[in-house]
């Protein structure tokens, strides 16, 4: 499978993959006596030095609360967390900094859109529409607003090859369809999803659409308004920032028009014992104090990626995406779960009868880190009628060497398996 027909024009490095190597310290380390080949980037990423010196240097120089104090300290936090915001908006092309909510991590935004806007705009008979690839994270939110309201939550179906049937997806929208909310990029399949139709066709019918893009963000540019998503959810972890940090965006005009889901400080204007006017976006879905270090090194991440370039990026990535599946296809007995030619990030395999655990076991020893299992998307798994699956995810410092080291692991791991 060759998909170098994608958007991969010739590369402009900023930086080598070697330089980038470098910016990160972790992978310097060895594991079980081997250099760390990491491959579980669709987990989580690691951290490059100016991420980890951020969260450092909040906590060594301006640690205080955000937006209450007048003293020096707080309101050293609170700009430096404002232009972490700012850099948000930049980053997705937001309208506003109003429409950059933060969140603890895609299953947190997720959270909150489907209660805070499914409780108020979900009833009896209405639909919400997702797909067969989701991860838990953007299943069971629906499942409890549905519950919750009385509305019915429909599956589009997947294709053989891991691409969602848009015929079958066309066929369930309708005027009783209010949300649609899919996957940007298949954290399991690798599948990079036509939003971009599936946003415009969700909006025909009068629904709002929502992409969760915790696969997608840092593997290709993400605008929102030239997407017109309604709302969009991403996890900081997954984009070379710290853990406990995200973003649900959203239009303004639906964050306006939806009331909070967490009650407490910082999201109100004035309490009293009668009543309580909740404060102006985006504080009103921010209560109680924020992950400040977190939202702030958030901020540096986005800038270091920034500082990369988008095409290089893709292409260097299409190199390792392509590289992989021909030494994998050569592999007796290989079975790839997700054959689309639109991919990014993972590639899901299985060998023969081996056990993905077993072969994630093998793996480790030579100091190789995947993912095995269901990837938290059981109903595909049920799907394809297999209990897991070993999954291989790339990000912009693997190498070359990192797939060799890779292909010969899995060999290696056949060898003693079969
Ligand atoms: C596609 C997708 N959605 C949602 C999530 C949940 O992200 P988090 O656990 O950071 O909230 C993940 C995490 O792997 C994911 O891959």
């Amino acid at each position: 499978m060759n998909i170098s027909y994608l958007n991969t024009e010739p590369a402009r490095s900023l930086k080598s993959i070697e330089d980038i190597r470098h910016d990160f310290p972790i992978l310097q380390r060895e594991v079980n006596g081997r250099p760390l080949v990491y491959l579980d980037n669709g987990a989580s990423t690691q951290k490059p030095q100016v991420v980890i010196d951020a969260i450092a240097h909040y906590y060594s120089y301006y640690n205080a609360n955000v937006h209450r104090g007048v003293h020096a300290l707080s309101q050293e936090a609170t700009a430096a967390m404002e232009a972490s915001r700012l850099t948000v908006k930049h980053f997705l092309n937001a309208r506003d900094e109003k429409e950059i909510i933060f969140t603890s991590g895609t299953t947190h935004g997720i959270n909150i859109l489907s209660q805070a806007w499914g409780r108020k705009n979900l009833k009896a008979g209405d639909e919400v529409l997702i797909t067969e690839m989701e991860h838990h994270s953007n299943i069971v939110p629906w499942q409890m607003a549905c519950e919750l309201t009385g509305a019915v939550l429909k599956v589009a179906l997947v294709t053989e090859d891991g691409e969602i049937d848009m015929e079958g997806l066309r066929s369930m929208l309708s005027e009783r369809t209010k949300m649609v909310s899919v996957v940007h990029v298949s954290n399991t399949l690798g599948t990079i999803n036509p939003v971009e139709e599936i946003i415009k066709a969700g909006h025909e019918v009068g629904a709002l659409v929502h992409l969760d893009g915790a696969q997608a963000i840092a593997h290709m540019k993400v605008d929102v308004q030239a997407l017109d998503a309604d709302f969009y959810t991403f996890s900081g972890h997954k984009l070379f920032g710290p853990t406990g940090t995200g973003i649900l965006y959203g239009k303004e005009k639906h964050l306006e028009a939806m009331p909070p889901l967490f009650g407490g400080g910082e999201m109100i204007k004035t309490v009293t014992f009668e009543k309580t006017t909740y404060n102006d976006l985006p504080f009103k879905f921010e209560a109680g104090t924020p992950n400040i270090a977190g939202n702030i090194a958030l901020g540096t991440a986005i800038d270091y990626l920034s500082g990369l370039d988008w095409k290089a990026i893709r292409a260097h990535e299409v190199l390792l995406l392509d590289r992989t599946l021909d030494g994998l296809n050569q592999i007796e007995g290989i079975r790839l779960i997700g054959r689309s030619e639109k991919r990014s990030g993972a590639i899901s395999f299985l060998v023969g009868t081996i056990h993905p655990f077993d072969m994630g076991t093998i793996l480790d020893k030579l100091g190789i880190a995947v993912r095995t299992g269901h990837h938290c998307t059981e109903p595909l798994m049920d799907k394809y009628g297999i209990p897991g699956t070993v999954r291989t995810s790339f990000s912009i410092y693997n190498s070359e060497e990192d797939v060799n080291s890779l292909l010969a692991g899995v060999q290696k791991a056949v060898q003693m398996l079969s």
